[in-house]
């Protein structure tokens, strides 16, 4: 599978990394609007100045998106009107009716069109999927989670340059958290019922907090959870814990482990990092997932209409 990249910014050089260690997927193009940021490209890469002339020349069977997120729908529909493969970075778009617009340009012109969401690709989430899967604990029914997701994006007052490209705490850190729950519950069967945001008008950011409340369905019964997103903590954590009848499970998708506390047992702790960046592990994930769905001719569509659908719910309650 041949990539053409848009957008080389900090995301971009994980994703290279990623590439160089998954079979089947070469990058063969890029583009910036910086032109200096050809600098960071292997030789082997060609740099396109100008986006259409990209679109029109370039052999790359797919363009991921890697620009800032309010930039996704623009630079993801031209893609799609020029009939073209789009494959783009969390989140697809900041509203419904832009999500709507891709899908229905997508589907229109029989394009298969995947959102990357990387998260969910993290190695605690692989762990916890194959411990589960193969029984390997006895924890009984999932009855309920709580998902925190925190940047130090704004300090002293301030927004800080990490929070740069990214829309908002909620609009950036919910869709991480609900892909991560995707792969862990059936997300069909998950509802929004409440949705709180923190919103400051002199600071530059869709919401500096947002936090969800869902509901889900386990064995039958209504299980209950939460989704925190938070850039006013001042630090990086992002933990999923997972409450079943028997025990906790608990992700910590910052450090990449796993913990396992049975209730009335000492906790056990798993570390599942390797000598690769957390990044470049979740990259490896997404792009052997893509290889494996576009030979197959397929997209993630529906999951991404499923998890866009909650996150822009979560904003009107
Ligand atoms: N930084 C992270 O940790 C991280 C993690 C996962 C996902 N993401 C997502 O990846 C996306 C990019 O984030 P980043 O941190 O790499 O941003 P960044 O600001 O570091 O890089 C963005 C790059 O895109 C270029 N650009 C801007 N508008 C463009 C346009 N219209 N066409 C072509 N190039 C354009 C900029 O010049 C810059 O080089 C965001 O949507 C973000 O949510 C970021």
């Amino acid at each position: 599978m041949r990539i053409g990249l848009i957008g080389i910014g900090k995301i971009a050089n994980y994703q290279m990394q990623a590439i160089t260690h998954t079979l089947g997927i070469k990058l063969t193009d890029a583009h910036d609007l910086d032109p200096v940021k050809s600098e960071e490209l292997p030789g082997s890469v060609q740099f396109f100045n100008d986006f259409d002339q990209m679109l029109k020349k370039s052999t790359a069977d797919a363009f991921l998106v890697s620009t800032p997120t309010g930039t996704h729908f623009e630079v993801a529909m031209k893609i799609i009107e020029a009939d073209r493969v789009a494959i783009v970075e969390k989140p697809l778009c900041t509203n419904q009716e832009q999500m709507d617009a891709l899908m229905t340009a997508a589907r229109t012109r029989k394009l298969p069109l995947y959102t990357v969401f990387h998260p969910s690709y993290g190695r605690e989430v692989d762990w916890w999927r194959e411990q589960r899967d193969a029984q390997n604990f006895d924890l009984g029914e999932l009855i309920g989670f709580e998902s925190c997701f925190a940047d130090p994006y704004y300090i002293d007052g301030k927004l800080t340059l990490g929070a740069i490209g990214k829309a908002g705490a909620w609009i950036d850190s919910g869709i991480s958290s609900l892909s991560v729950l995707s792969r862990l519950i059936d997300v069909g069967t998950m509802s929004v019922y409440d949705g709180r945001m923190t919103i400051v008008p002199s600071i530059n950011c869709a919401q500096l907090q947002g936090l969800a409340l869902l509901s889900f369905k386990s064995a039958d019964k209504l299980g209950y959870g939460m989704i925190d997103t938070n850039w006013t903590l001042g630090k990086n954590y992002k933990t999923t814990r997972l409450r079943y009848q028997s025990g906790i499970v608990e992700l910590d998708h910052a450090k990449e482990y796993g913990r396992l506390y049975l209730h009335g047992q000492e906790g056990l702790t798993f570390n599942l990092a390797t000598d690769k960046p957390r990044l470049v592990n979740h990259y490896c994930g997404v792009f052997a997932n893509l290889t494996e769905m576009h030979s197959k001719g397929e997209d993630n569509k529906e999951l991404s209409e499923a998890l866009h659908r909650l996150l822009f719910d979560a904003l009107k309650r």
